[in-house]
Order: structure tokens, then sequence, then C-alpha cells
């Protein structure tokens, strides 16, 4: 059997194998060998079939798989009807024992066979792999090629003495794990497959095999140089064109040019450049940049660029780590829509078809290398391979196949030699090869916080608060002068900040607003882009979306690994309007005096040229009226007033309503379509008042001690509303708690000593209150209810006072509440009423933020105005259910029925949840499927909430956003 103990893959004889070479676009035949193959799936080495090379080999009896994609997906097992094993999902532990080199016996062996026909052969072939994860033996008509280690490293065999013209058959057995697991211990499933593309390419004696574009951009002149080095086989010289701006010249000059246009991530500029041999031409766009580190700055094009990225796996919910390139192109769309403008390819190089993209959309890229050792760290990094001289050579094999690769793309501003691989003498050999070999591009790592061979300073999930110290230059100083000194002189990037876990990450705006004041700061990356949930079914057969623990795994790390802007389909969770508001490139603000518009252009180097600017006025009542407003350009990074127009100061003139101004795209752009909005701006004049004439109204109707006032009925005996005119409320309470969400489970950084949050608050009880009636009035001006809430073993409680007084057409609550006896240290989730009235009522209409939730620390991108939903399009379909979809700053709402009746409700300004279930369904359910409505609309009005923090996986809720008990008075009206 294949020897699996080695960290890297070897060719036989080695001169088969390819050196690792750029991946370029050629015009010397390709043949694709994707699609169906046979596959066959062992449960482990031991029971995997002898002779499978064998050109005849019989595979009658196997299954299919589709090449590429990841052999264990439920999607295989579903539409082949085959078992093809199971996806397996950890964060930091190994799967197996840590035990390097070795891998584990039980390892599952994945074979595929393909048989195809080659039409004619030509005198070089190679055989291209671009991305096999597991460990591969591959032979090709019964030779064996070699092996290959590197997941998402691509992997050539020159195969010109075996391929032969007719039919061939091709072999690739696939161990799950090696020595080389060891190297790829990232947070995502482990899901061996052959995962991109394969293809025989024929390569022509006199060929290219091997381009290095080297550009640079000195914005003084607005000139750049171009320099081409180019492979040619069996020696000789190739010659460059640069059609459009007149250049022709051999490879390995370098020239001046007097005047280029440079790419950005903002001005994607690429020129086609053509590198010819009698033999072969190769075509490849190419952009003028010049990425420098001064004075602690990252500067591209000799400018500050602000990174607004976020952090990016492969993913898909049925073909595993294979992503089909629509699907890549309908992220990086989404991306760009939504104001991000840099990725981070984490954990490993990305399907080259990625950075294509990003080079003609325009992003800027960290291309990072495929290194994560982070179970080495649960074991005291003991043996820790980064450190370990037997495992150079695989890490600087690694290093050499992601630079050959990628080194042409304009694209990537920085290479990264991996993530959470502790640090060691490997990763500084890594750094130092990346060094010789590119120069232009800085080196990153964030596991190696002394920053010895690295160029910038990474840090994830820092607080706030640190990064205000990075930002001044005030970060305690490294014990070694010298280091410290180096790292002073460094720019900063968060490469993972903002942990996008379920409902959150809170907490954005002050990242923001940092990044902003101090150009040392880079910006940073979200963690994360993407949810990697898969589509499978449970137990009964039932469809669901499955995460850690749904696929029998010994261990596992639960949903963890749900932790993104966009679910697993790309459906944008509500994080992502979010984000796009405080990534966007266009500050607006109205003055107070709502006559001035003020644009700051937070564009590195575009002018707001290529945007229009709107106004809509929406009346209290909804009416709008709207028009354009006229805005003269404002340069890169600079800031400009203009008037409002006529028309827009005359409509809010005319009454209480909601002024909104927006920047959208004047003409299409690659990625969005003109009238896209990039940012907008409110000012409200609306109060409650404004929405409801009658709220001051006398008391209508005589309250009695059967606890009517107004339309309310309140039960005497226990003080709970039990119906509003003839709509019947049930399970009328103070909620103090919620339904935990990912944040409210996991322990803020800066309180590690405490239990999360959501143990905290069952610990007193939060989860459980009951209620008891001290006193009941009623007389003719109301019904007065005072009860004392408090939880089983506890002796806090809270007084609710809740005095309800008839008026036209409906009832006022004047609520109070205030702690009672002894105190508790834990912050309320939220200051709330809840109750619930019949499930016809499933149709929303509000006037507040909408249309998407908020919480205090989340929500930018709801905006005040009337909106109308049904009760489940308010559902944030979250993948674990938890607490989500409340909408905020609610000043009315009307629930209605469908058939002629509404509840309507007033007052002071409030979030708003409506729920077809309650809130106890919501924390018990595992999975989205679990849920489903029990026949009542569930209301949830509350006055406060707790915020929601990124303590899955950083800082808590930040201490303006905590919910401290305390007393609280506030007012509501209802109208049924
Ligand atoms: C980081 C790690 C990521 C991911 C994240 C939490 O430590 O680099 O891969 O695990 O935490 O989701």
């Amino acid at each position: 059997m294949i020897d699996l103990t080695a960290p890297v893959g070897e060719a036989f004889p080695p001169a088969r194998a390819r050196t690792p070479a750029a991946t370029l676009s050629s015009d010397a035949p390709v043949q694709s060998l994707d699609g169906m193959w046979r596959f066959r799936y062992s449960r482990t080495v031991a029971d995997a079939p002898d002779g499978v090379e064998a050109p005849d080999y019989d595979d009658s009896d196997w299954s299919e798989i589709p090449v590429p994609s990841s052999w264990g997906m439920p999607w295989h097992d579903r539409t082949l009807g085959a078992d093809h094993g199971a996806p397996a999902y950890t964060n930091v532990q190994y799967p197996f024992p840590v035990d390097p080199p070795f891998p584990p016996d039980a390892n599952p062996v994945g074979d595929h066979r393909l048989r195809f026909d080659v039409q004619e052969l030509l005198p070089r072939t190679e055989l291209r792999f671009a991305g096999i994860e597991g460990a591969a033996t591959v032979w090709l008509n019964g030779t064996l090629l070699g092996t290959t280690r590197g997941s998402r490293l691509p992997s050539v065999f020159d195969v010109s003495d075996v391929v032969i013209a007719g039919a061939n058959v091709l072999v690739v057995r696939i161990a799950q794990f090696s020595a080389a697991s060891y190297l790829e211990d990232q947070d995502m499933w482990w899901l061996p497959g052959i995962i991109r593309r394969v293809e025989l390419a024929s390569r022509p004696h006199g060929g290219i095999d091997d381009v290095f574009v080297h550009t640079d951009y000195d914005p003084a002149t607005g000139g750049g140089t171009l320099t081409v080095d180019a492979v040619v086989h069996g020696g000789g010289t190739a010659e460059i064109r640069l059609a459009e701006l007149g250049v022709v010249a051999p490879a390995g000059d370098t020239l001046a040019l007097d005047t280029v246009e440079p790419w950005s991530a903002e001005q994607p500029r690429l020129y086609e450049l053509t590198v010819s041999t009698p033999a072969e031409t190769v075509t490849l766009p190419i952009g003028f940049r010049t990425v420098e580190i001064r004075d602690a700055q990252f500067l591209v094009n000799g400018r500050p660029v602000l990174l607004r990225g976020v952090n990016r796996h492969e993913h898909h919910p049925d073909s595993g780590r294979a992503v089909p390139r629509d699907t890549v192109e309908q992220e990086l769309r989404l991306m760009k829509q939504h104001n991000v403008n840099a990725i981070r390819t984490s954990h490993y190089p990305p399907d080259p078809y990625l950075l294509e993209l990003a080079d003609r959309l325009g992003f800027y890229v960290i291309d990072e290398c495929d290194v994560e050792t982070h179970g080495f760290g649960l074991v005291g990094w003991r043996r820790n391979p980064s450190d370990e001289p037997e495992w150079a050579d695989a890490y600087l094999d690694r290093a050499r196949r992601m630079v050959e690769r990628d080194k042409n793309h304009p694209c990537i501003v920085m290479w990264s030699l991996g993530n959470e691989a502790g640090t060691g003498r490997n990763l500084a050999a890594m750094s130092e090869w990346i060094r010789g070999r590119d120069a232009s591009r800085p080196i990153h790592y964030e596991g190696e916080q002394d920053c010895a061979y690295l160029d910038v300073w990474s840090r994830m999930y820092a607080p706030p608060s640190d990064v205000a110290l990075i930002a001044t230059f005030d970060e305690p100083p490294l014990d070694d002068p010298d280091l410290d000194a180096r790292r002073r002189a460094m720019p900063f990037v968060l490469c993972e900040y903002a942990h996008a876990m379920g409902n959150g990450p809170g907490g954005l705006d002050e990242y923001q607003e940092l990044f902003e004041s101090s150009p040392r700061l880079m910006g940073g990356f979200i963690w994360e882009w993407l949810e990697h949930g898969i589509r499978t079914t449970d137990a009964d057969g039932r469809p669901r979306i499955g995460y850690g623990g749904d696929f029998g795994e010994v261990v596992h790390d639960g949903n963890f690994v749900i932790d993104g802007l966009v679910s697993a389909d790309r459906e944008p969770r509500p994080q992502l309007e979010d984000l796009a508001v405080v990534f966007a490139p266009v500050r607006l603000t109205i003055d107070p005096a709502g006559q001035t518009l003020t644009v700051r252009n937070r564009y590195d180097f575009t002018g707001t040229g290529s945007l229009a600017f709107a106004w809509r006025f929406e009346a209290a009542d909804g009416t709008a009226t709207e028009g354009r407003i006229e805005v003269p350009e404002v340069a890169a990074r600079a800031q400009a007033d203009a008037p409002l127009p006529q028309e827009a100061l005359a409509a809010s003139a005319g009454g209480a309503g909601v002024l909104t101004v927006s920047a959208v795209l004047a003409a299409d752009a690659d990625w969005a379509e003109a009238g896209h909005e990039v940012a907008w701006s409110q000012r409200s004049t609306v109060t409650s008042a404004s929405l409801d004439s009658t709220r001051t109204a006398p008391a209508a109707g005589a309250a009695s001690m059967t606890g009517n006032a107004g339309i309310a009925t309140v039960e005497p005996r226990t003080g709970a509303l039990v119906a509003l005119g003839d709509i019947d409320v049930a399970d009328w309470r103070l909620e103090l708690w919620r339904a935990p969400t990912d944040n409210d489970r996991g322990r803020g950084w800066e309180e590690r000593d405490e239990p999360p949050m959501s143990e905290r608050w069952t610990a007193v009880g939060l989860d459980r209150l009951v209620s008891r009636l001290v006193s009941f009035d009623a007389d003719s001006d109301g019904v007065r209810a005072v009860t004392r809430v408090s939880a089983a073993a506890h002796d806090w409680g809270v007084l609710l006072d809740c005095a309800w007084t008839g008026v036209v057409d409906g009832v006022r609550l004047d609520v109070s509440v205030m702690p009672d006896g002894g105190p508790i240290a834990v912050p309320w989730a939220r200051l709330g009423l809840s109750f619930s009235i019949p499930g016809e009522f499933g149709a929303v209409e509000w006037f507040g933020r909408g249309p998407g939730p908020g919480y205090p620390d989340t929500g930018q991108s709801a905006r005040l105005g009337w909106h109308s939903a049904t009760v489940d399009e308010l559902q944030t379909p979250h993948v674990r259910p938890q607490e989500s979809g409340a909408r905020r700053d609610v000043h009315a709402f009307r629930l209605s029925d469908g058939k002629g009746r509404a509840l309507r409700t007033g007052g002071d300004p409030f979030a708003l949840t409506v729920r077809p279930w309650s809130t106890e369904a919501l924390a018990a359910a595992t999975h989205r499927e679990e849920l489903a409505g029990d026949g009542r609309t569930h209301i949830v009005i509350d006055h406060l909430q707790h915020g929601i923090g990124t303590a899955s996986c950083g800082p808590g809720v930040l201490s303006q956003y905590v919910l401290w008990p305390g007393p609280a008075r506030f007012q509501l009206r209802f109208t049924a």
C-alpha cells in the first residue's frame, strides 16, 4: 500500500513532476477531464481493493461521482444512491490522534477511475490536477505517475510517454489522511476528493512553460514599468506584446512606460499581455500597481488603502470544496455590491478562477498558503511541524507552489504563510523563500506576534480597546527592543474580526471608526464570508441543513462552522446588509436643520463622479415624494457640502416624515446595475404622536372589577392581559430572557473567567420567570395590576406595574418596572412584554426600522419608514435557531388577520418581535427545520434590549450596549 507518512508528494521517476509554474491561458490544446468518473469508497485503507490501477480492472459495480467534488457529501448518496462516506467537522482538534507523521488506520479511501479518449497525440503532454484533497496516488494506463500532497495546490505530471492515442485509463486513489493532514487542520469540514479541475494539456516544444510578470506604477509620474520573465521550453526567447500601449519587445527587458492607468480594487484597470514563441502564445491580464510599506502604512500606488475585507472559504452545500464557477461569480458580485473590497483566501490558495475574477472585478487579495497545524496547540505545541526539520520541505513546497501558481495576479497584495500554525523556523524559511522570489508583496502571518519574519502586524479578534492602542502606537512593547521597534514600524491588520456567527456580529461600527482614525490601521477581514452548511436529511429523512455532529463524528465542533455573512446557498444574512452600510465608501449626512447634505468620500482613489445622488421624503402617512440632488464631484478622501433641493425642503416642511438621501451608481458597473445604492442616510421628524392623533384622547368606557379598561381585559387574579377587544390574548408576561444567540453562548474574550452569558441567564432563572399578583385595582379610570416577577430559588425580583387606561378606540398601558429584592450581577437579555394572539394574525405593517432586523449594536442597514411583511418573512432563517428578527425603533405596528381584524400598537418606540412559535420552542430547536408554527402569533415588545456582541469568537457586548437591570417606564397604546 502507498506510504502515507511522507508529508510531500513524489513523482516516479521524479522527472515526471512538473516544476511549479503559473496557471496560464494558452493557445495550446487542453482537454478537460472533468465530468462523471467511476468511484468506489472504502471505509479504511485495509478495505480498499487491490489492482485498481490496471487498465482492465473491472469497475462495473462501482458507483459514479462528479469530478470535481468532495466525495463525502450527502448529495452523492442522495443522487447517486451510493454510500460515499460522510463529512466531518472539527475546528482546532484533529479528528485522529496527534501522532505525527502517522495517519489513523481508520483512513477512508476513494478510488476514482476515468476512461477517456485522446484524439491526437502531441509531443509533450501534462496531466494537471488543480486540487486533490487528501493524499493521492495517480496511475495512467497502469503506469504509476506519482503521489500528491497539498490539498489546495496544483499537482502536475508529465505524461508524454504514457498517454496514448485512443482509449486511456486514469486512476486516482485518494487516502483521506496522510502525514500532510497534520498541515491541513483548518477550521472546516474534512472533505477529501478531486476538488478542482483535471485536464490534459499539450505542451508544444518551444512552448512557454512559465511567465512571471513584474509591474509597478509610479503615482508621481503616472508611468509604470514592465518586465516579463518567460521560461521557454528548450531555451530560446519569447516576445511580449501589449497592444494597447503599442509595446512589442523581447521578454526579459525592463520597459519604462510613460503613461499607464494603474490597477486598484476601485478601478481594476487590466491590460492584455501576450507572450509568444513560434510554438505557443499565452495571454494574461496584467495590472500596473505598486504595494509598499512605508511609515507604518500599507500603500497601494502610493496611497494608504483601507481593507474592507472578508475571509472566504471554498464551500458548497452539495459539492463540498468544489465550488461551481457561477457560484464564485455570484459571490464576488455580492461582495462588491456590499462594499467589500478585500478577500483573505482563508486558509489556502483558492480555485484560480477566484483570482481571475478578483483581478477583473477589483479586490485586494491576501493569498494564504495551505498550512494550519492548530491542533498542536491543544497539546502545548509539542512537535509542531512548523518548527521540526523533517517538515521543512513540505512547508517550502507549499509556499513555492502557491507563489508560482498565483504570482501574476495584480489582485494579490500580500502573501500569507498560512493560519494558526504556531511559530517556527519552517515558517521563517517560507518567508525567506517568498521574499527571494517575489519582493513586490509584503508577507503576512498572524501566528507570530513578534513579526520577526513578517512585514505587517496582524491579529485576530482583538477588542476595539486594543486596536485603539495600536492606532496611536501605544501598544504594550515586546520584550525584545529591536523586534519591538521593527513591529512599531509596521501597519496593522485584523486578519479576522467580527465573528459573523448566528445573530451578529454586533459592534461593527466601533471597529470601522477606529480603522478610519489612523493610517496605521489597514482595516480588516470579517470572519467569515460563508456558512459551511451541508444539505442533508435528519434521521427521519426530512431535509435540513447540517452542521458538525450531524454526520456521526466522534469529535466535532457543532455549529461553529455556521458563521458567515451569507448562507451556504449564498443567501445574504442580515449582517451582510449591515456590513454594506458600515463599509460604505461614501458617507452621507444631513445637517440637523435638514438643509444640507455632506458627502464624505472614503474611496482611496475614486471621485464621486460615478455616483448620482437622490432624495426621498416619506410622510408619516406613508406618501412619498422624491428627486435628485446635484452634488459636485468630491475627490477621493475629500468631503463637500451640497444644499438640498428646494423640492426636498418643501416636502420636509409639510409635516412629520423621514427624509432619505442616497448615493447610487450612475451607470452600470461590472458588478451591479445603474441605480444600485452605495450609501444612504436619513433624518426623521416622526414621533409616536405624529403617527397617533388619538393618543392623548380622554378615557372611554368604564373600567370594572372584572378588569376591563378600554379594549383591554385583564384577569383580576393574575394581572395578565387576556383579551384586546375580541382578540384573545394568552401568555402575557414580562420578558427578560431570549433564546440564546451563538454569541450569547460564547465567552467574551475579556470575560473568559465568567460562564457564557446564556448560562449566567439560566443560573439566575431569566428563562423561567414566574409571577405573583401583588395588587389589582380597578376604577373608572382603568385597571392597575402590580405583579412581582421572579424565579424559583432566587430572592431577586422585579415589580411590574401595569396601568391600563381606556382611550378612544383602545387602551393605553403605562408600564413601570422596578427591581425588587436581592441584586443580580447579570445583564438582562431584554426588558419587554410578551403575549400571543391567534395565528391568523399573520401580516405585519410597521413604522420603524426595517425591512431587516436590528439590535442595539446591529441593524445598521435598517432604515426608518413604513414596512410590511408576513410573520414568516420576519424570521431570520438561522441554521441553528436563536433570538433574531427584532425590528427596532418601532413607533407603531398593525397586525392583521386578512379578514378585516387588526391589532394596532403605538407608544414609546420599542423593538418588535413577531413569531409563529414561542421563545421556548425557538430555544429548544437545534435545526431550523424543526421549528413549526404552533397556531399562535407570538409578540414581544421590548422597551430595551441587550446587545449582540461577538463573543462566539472575540469580545463580548461592548459596555455601552450592556443592559444592566434597573428601573424603567414606558407607555404603549393598543387599538383593535
Ligand atoms: C480563528 C481561525 C478561523 C476560525 C475562526 C473561528 O481562530 O483562524 O479559521 O476558526 O477562528 O470561527
